[in-house]
């Protein structure tokens, strides 16, 4: 039994970053990989104009796609109400709203201000109906911006407040910049929570400067089971300068299945899912430090 969930968002925060363009089939065929070596949730696009966000034009077929594959929980990210509709009508499991606690990044990523996305999603949730469409916060830049420099905890937690009785039915809070050190993660997630309960989700990591898998470990000791992660270390949101890769899958499983704590994913498999993914964007970096190394003599899965 999986003891922690990780989410891939390697075909969405990934491929939005990403120099080079994966093919549609590409996409497909990695995010196949990446299921059948147990991924259970994979963000595999997003809803965003297309003309913003290139490498997400072809979401919809994406979801498509990956709607084809048992047991998997299909997640792709929306904007607004707009987005949501499509998303919706792809047949998305899960949406999940980037919703920034600093006021410079919301403008700048989604021209709205925190309080305007609140009401978005607020939107959402009423408009849902019979869909069933399970509804994420994500509250990006929440250990700091690269725009605002330093984000009060206060207005994370207020936020985290506002989205809760907006009805949303969890929350992730999101080092988007890479600025969060573990006290931090520890006492923000422990505030959040003293607040928002079992609302309070997902830590989404990146590794910007070196510390995302000692933040997931210090969130997974305050109590975090549910984990983003991207393959290769791809990732980065285009509109906060200075974003780069994601905690890195790879290494997340290592590190956990190492720890006796079972991820339900096999290394092995994401060894063929990276190949695929790098078939599919052979330019780009890629990163990871398992990968490269190999796992070590004697190496037992958690069981
Ligand atoms: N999907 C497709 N098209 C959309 C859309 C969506 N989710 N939302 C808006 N549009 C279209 C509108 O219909 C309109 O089209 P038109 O010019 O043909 O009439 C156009 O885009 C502008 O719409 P508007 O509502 O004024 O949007 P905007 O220009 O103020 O941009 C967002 C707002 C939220 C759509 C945009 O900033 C965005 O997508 N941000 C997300 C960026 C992102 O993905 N960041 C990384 C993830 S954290
Ligand atoms: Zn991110």
């Amino acid at each position: 039994m999986r003891q922690v969930h990780i989410c891939e968002v390697g075909p969405r925060d990934g491929l939005q970053n990403a120099h080079h363009l994966m093919p549609t089939e590409a996409k497909k065929r990695w995010i196949a990989a990446l299921a059948g070596a147990g991924v259970e949730e994979i963000e595999v696009g997003s809803f965003v104009p297309p003309k913003l966000i290139p490498a997400m034009a072809d979401t919809a077929e994406i979801v498509s796609a990956a709607l084809s594959i048992q047991g998997l929980k299909v997640v792709a990210l929306a904007p607004n109400v707009k987005g949501f509709g499509r998303a919706v009508a792809a047949g998305a499991h899960k949406v999940t709203f980037p919703v920034s606690a600093s006021r410079a990044h919301s403008l700048a990523n989604v021209r709205m201000t925190p309080e305007q996305m609140v009401e978005q999603v607020k939107q959402c949730v009423e408009r849902r109906g019979a869909s069933k469409v399970e509804i994420e916060a994500g509250i990006s830049t929440a250990f700091g911006c690269t725009m605002q420099g330093e984000v009060p905890e206060d207005d994370v937690v207020r936020l985290a407040v506002m989205l809760t009785e907006a009805g949303v039915d969890c929350i992730a809070l999101a080092d988007t910049v890479g600025y969060a050190n573990p006290a931090q993660i520890r006492r923000l997630f422990a505030k959040a929570r003293r607040e928002i309960g079992d609302k309070l989700e997902a830590a989404h990591l990146h590794n910007t400067r070196g510390l995302g898998l000692a933040n997931a470990l210090a969130a997974y000791e305050e109590g975090v089971r549910h984990f983003d992660s991207s393959m290769g270390g791809l990732g980065g949101c285009p509109f906060a300068p200075g974003a780069s890769g994601n905690v890195i899958t790879e290494d997340l499983v290592f590190m956990f299945e190492s720890m006796g704590v079972p991820t339900g994913i096999s290394f092995e498999g994401l060894m063929q899912a990276r190949k695929l993914m790098v078939e599919g964007i052979p330019e780009e970096p890629v990163y990871g430090h398992t990968p490269l190394a190999g796992l070590p003599k004697g190496f037992h899965a958690a069981a």
